[in-house]
């Protein structure tokens, strides 16, 4: 009796030591990832599980006084500020990762459901109810999370989905038989990972052009078609012996893809808030990211940098041309737009005239204005 307990005993602590070292790499019907708990790659590179972005800290709740809470994919070895190269909820955060929870659900799919219940994500494919039992989702150590059945077979993976960032071995281009382009599209900002106005993606016309866009139809930079060997936009693609690359056209897709000849190398390419794309380097001594290539070169020749009524200043710019990921702020100043706005204040109505001190902080963008109708005397100018 006693040594049946004690051999019970044994059993369960074996057990409870094997869950304690080895953090799984697989999401399975019976293991799904909820509050801190996470998986981790068979190689420790790769990390998944809810995280709140860098920037969301600061502001340590939104407007409404709810958290923003995110599952993604980020490094887990050597890179120290937690690094998400991948988010599924990108738009539709939850607020209490303890009762939300991303699992394989009874149709197969990987669902995330929030703290109420509701499904918020989903890997959303059509999956034979066959098929649909034993399948698991398992992150790879290139980062990819790959949604599998028993056999095998592979039914959705997150490689197929980036979001701003895009990962050695990761084919960016386009499906010719469904014509989807699986492009970039940044962060709305660096506290938010919901869409933003820039994307980058392969000629939609059939070249082997990529183009930036600034809301997907304004294409403001171009690497130039492919020759071979580089992008013809692209000269210093021949010095970055870090990278193999390939670009491939075939019937089916065509697409560019890279590989690191050196695989401890830890790179990445990433369409920055401030749309940009950036080729960065971890540079492990520095403990820091190292922009090696940046596109277009100055930030100032981003379509619509500056907003609406903002101009860019180059020199400005030109001076301090960072080359580590530290944030930069992009030098705009006002322009004619927006001096012509408190012009129209100068109306009749005198009680409704601002003070200088308001058209001064209006000319700098500080205040918002709220535009009164144009004056007949000054309509010639406005237009
Ligand atoms: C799924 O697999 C389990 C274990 O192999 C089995 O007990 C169960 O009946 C299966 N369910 C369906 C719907 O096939
Ligand atoms: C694609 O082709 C159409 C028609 O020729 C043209 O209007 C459009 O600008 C092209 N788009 C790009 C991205 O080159
Ligand atoms: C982006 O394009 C859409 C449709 O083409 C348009 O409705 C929207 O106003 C544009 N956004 C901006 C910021 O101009
Ligand atoms: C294109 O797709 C078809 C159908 O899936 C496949 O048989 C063929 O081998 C593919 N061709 C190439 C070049 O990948």
């Amino acid at each position: 009796m006693a040594s049946s307990a004690g051999q019970l005993l044994l059993m369960s602590v074996a057990i409870l030591g094997s869950a304690g070292c080895f953090a799984s790499d697989t999401i399975t019907p019976n293991s799904a990832v909820s509050g801190s708990r996470t998986v981790v790659s068979t190689g420790g590179n790769f990390e998944l599980g809810f995280f709140r972005p860098a920037g969301d800290s600061n502001t340590a709740s939104s407007s409404d006084g709810s958290n923003h809470y995110y599952v993604g994919i980020w490094y887990k070895k050597a890179v120290s500020p937690c690094t998400p190269v991948r988010v599924a909820n990108r738009a539709a955060p939850v607020s209490d990762p303890a009762s939300s929870q991303l699992a394989v659900a009874a149709d197969g799919n990987l669902v995330l459901t929030n703290e109420v219940g509701e499904l918020v994500w989903s890997s959303n494919v059509v999956i034979s109810s066959s098929s649909s039992n034993g399948t698991v989702a398992l992150l790879l150590d290139s980062g990819n999370l790959v949604l599998r059945r028993d056999d095998g077979e592979v039914l959705w993976q997150s490689a197929e989905h980036p979001t701003d960032t895009w990962l050695p071995g990761v084919r960016l281009g386009m499906n010719k038989i469904t014509g989807h382009v699986q492009a970039l599209t940044c962060w709305r900002s660096s506290s938010d990972p919901a869409p933003g106005v820039y994307s980058l993606g392969i000629d939609p016309n059939g070249t082997s052009q990529f183009f930036t866009y600034w809301n997907t139809t304004v294409s403001f930079w171009s690497s130039g078609e492919w020759n071979g060997n580089i992008f013809a936009g692209v000269p210093e693609m021949t010095s970055h012996y870090f990278y193999n690359f390939e670009f491939v056209s075939n019937a089916n897709a065509s697409y560019f893809d890279y590989s690191l000849q050196d695989p401890t190398v830890i790179s990445r390419f990433v369409l920055d808030v401030s749309g940009q794309v950036r080729q960065l380097i971890w540079v492990p001594s520095a403990d820091e990211w190292m922009i090696i290539w940046a596109e277009p070169h100055q930030l100032c020749d981003v379509y619509a940098v500056c907003g609406a009524f903002g101009v860019c200043d180059e020199k400005r710019l030109g001076a301090r041309r960072s080359l580590t990921a530290a944030a930069e702020t992009i030098p705009c100043s006002v322009t004619v737009a927006r001096t012509v706005t408190p012009s129209c204040w100068c109306q009749d109505d005198e009680a409704h005239r601002p003070t200088m001190e308001q058209v001064v902080q209006a000319l700098e963008g500080v205040v918002a204005v709220n535009v009164p109708p144009i004056p007949t005397s000054l309509q010639a100018f406005a237009d």
